[in-house]
């Protein structure tokens, strides 16, 4: 899987998602992840890529010629068949979670835009995007964490991006449920025992208390969740 950035700040990206699992599993050659920089694509000569609103309205806006020319180098060097996704990374967007995340992750290129200032022309926008996701009803300054979110979101379901296979599936949302609390050694610790049943080393037994505790969190905590898993129960 590789991810293509289109950004201002190209080392604000690189420096997030260069770290940790993430990190690792680009330098394995699991996953890539290029940041372009937009501003190295404008031809205005001194280096501008934003200017105002017509119709006025306070804020600059992010001129299409340097966004669009960013795109087309990118694209360009793109071997897939398939045209690639391009995500516009804005709270307009329908909202990512876990599904839309194993849905991206079936793809071999993604391309993401960062906005910023006050938005992006719309002109482009029409002709290079084909998603727009946002990543929660708030307000950011920019696309880049969004976008950061999303990639790292997508690129630990990528297969080889994780050690543990099993934990991917068996994380939160996995199932559409809440994980269940876990314990690690010492088995007493400020006067809390860890479950017993944790202790047995009967896996049946463990297995149906954890569905059990995701069962009792998810209905807490996520009723939005809790009401759609037993619809698909029965269904
Ligand atoms: N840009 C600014 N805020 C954002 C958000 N919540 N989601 C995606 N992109 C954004």
């Amino acid at each position: 899987m590789r991810f293509h950035i289109l950004t201002l700040f190209p080392e604000m990206v690189m420096q997030g998602l260069h770290t940790s699992i993430i990190g690792r599993a680009a330098e394995r050659g699991h996953i890539s992840i290029e940041a372009v920089n937009i501003r190295d694509y404008t031809l205005d000569k001194h280096g501008k890529v934003d200017d105002y609103t017509y119709g006025g309205g306070a804020g600059m806006l992010m001129q299409a010629q340097p966004v669009y020319d960013a795109y087309k180098a990118v694209a360009e060097q793109i071997i897939s068949e398939k045209k690639p996704r391009v995500i516009f990374v804005t709270p307009q967007g329908r909202t990512f979670h876990q599904g839309l995340a194993q849905e991206l992750a079936r793809e071999d290129d993604l391309i993401f835009l960062c906005g910023h200032y006050e938005g992006v022309d719309e002109r482009v926008l029409e002709e290079i995007v084909t998603d727009e996701i946002s990543i929660g009803d708030y307000v950011l300054t920019g696309g880049e964490l969004p976008a950061m979110v999303m990639v790292d979101a997508i690129a630990r379901l990528v297969p080889g991006v994780l050690h543990n296979t099993d934990s991917a599936v068996t994380e939160s949302f996995g199932d559409g449920l809440l994980e269940y609390p876990q314990y690690s050694r010492p088995e007493v610790w400020h006067d809390k025992r860890v479950p017993q049943i944790l202790l047995s080393g009967d896996h049946a037994k463990v297995d149906a208390w954890r569905l059990e505790q995701s069962l009792v969190r998810t209905k807490e905590r996520r009723p939005d969740l809790y009401m759609a898993y037993l619809e698909r129960k029965k269904g």
